[in-house]
């Protein structure tokens, strides 16, 4: 039943029709849980209630399904309001984003003029971007993207996955370029050619890629709500003399509340994943997808 629920999950996040539908809808469905709102506002209302009690953010202006060159312009534009937003309010964020939100699929041209608008705002502001990794189809390119803006921008950091295997050999290639990474288990439907397919080898790949990339020496954001992950890190940490300010913890707002604090009172630097804005359902499919046990918020709220 649980495969039927992910897989049934991860086809409704890829459609655009159940795209435009709950749009329409607004923030319904139990979604409100995981999002933080629809506007640059109250994305960064949700940031400076976190930082009262010491977690950092990430915000991400949801964005999915970009077909035309000015719905990715309205994205990048998107993205450089939020980074105004976050310096002009004081909260302590940075920024993420989907590069195809951006117009990956459209060119990589377009991508790029946009990337590097972004990326230049992030600087006047002292901040950093954060690629966030999608689907194997775009890995390559999105590692390709990185590579060229890294020639040129210190303040910008990608995501590798775990259930990748290729994801060992990108972490040596990335190693001489002191890339920043977040490292994460993996959102996508993947097929067995070019992912794990067992959690239990996921896991394994995991703590692997945690532990090159710390003793590599380059910074490192552990976003995982896994307890027995975050246990591997600290004490990963704690034997090699890793010291607290070159890894981060990262879990996604509305999940784990309570550790994120826990390891805050620990002396971790904690931070928390704010995805905002209209086009919020794909990101909320993932979620559900990832445990299904979440479908049972949804049908409260369906029935409130
Ligand atoms: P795992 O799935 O094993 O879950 C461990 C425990 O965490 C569960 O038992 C449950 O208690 C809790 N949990 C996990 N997911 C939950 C949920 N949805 N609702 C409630 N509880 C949940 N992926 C990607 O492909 N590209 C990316 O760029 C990113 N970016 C990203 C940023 C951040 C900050 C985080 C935390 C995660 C991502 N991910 C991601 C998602 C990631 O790949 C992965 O799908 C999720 O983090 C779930 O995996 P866990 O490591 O939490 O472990």
């Amino acid at each position: 039943m649980e495969v039927v629920l992910r897989n049934l999950f991860q086809a409704l996040g890829k459609s655009r029709s159940a795209n435009r539908l709950a749009k329409k809808y607004g923030l319904h469905l139990g979604a409100a849980r995981f999002v933080a709102g629809e506007t640059i506002m109250q994305s960064i209302e949700a940031v400076r209630s976190l930082n009262q009690d010491g977690r950092v953010a990430t915000l991400d202006h949801l964005g999915e399904f970009v077909s035309s060159e000015e719905e990715a312009l309205h994205s990048a534009d998107m993205c450089i309001q939020t980074l105004d937003a976050v310096a002009a309010s004081g909260v302590d964020s940075n920024l993420s984003l989907k590069m195809t939100s951006l117009g990956l699929d459209i060119s990589k041209d377009l991508c790029m003029r946009s990337m590097r608008r972004i990326l230049d705002r992030a600087r006047q502001h002292g901040n950093f971007v954060r690629i966030d990794m999608e689907d194997h189809a775009h890995c390559q390119i999105s590692l390709d993207i990185y590579k060229e803006l890294r020639e040129h921008y210190d303040n910008v950091g990608i995501v590798l996955q775990a259930y990748l295997y290729r994801t060992v050999q990108d972490i040596k290639d990335l190693n001489s370029l002191g890339a920043n990474l977040r490292l994460v288990k993996g959102a996508y439907k993947e097929s067995e050619e070019v992912a794990y397919p067992h959690k239990r080898d996921v896991d394994e790949n995991y703590k692997q890629i945690i532990q090159m990339h710390l003793a590599n020496g380059n910074y490192t954001a552990v976003a995982s709500h896994d307890e027995a992950i975050i246990s591997f890190t600290k004490q990963f940490v704690s034997e090699k003399g890793i010291s607290k300010d070159r890894f981060e913890f990262q879990m996604l707002y509305g999940i784990c509340e309570e550790l994120q604090k826990q390891l805050v009172k620990e002396g971790y630097r904690v931070r928390v994943y704010i995805p905002f804005g209209v086009d919020w359902f794909g990101y909320f499919m993932r979620r559900l997808a990832e445990r299904p046990a979440n479908v049972w918020f949804v049908l409260k709220n369906m029935l409130k």
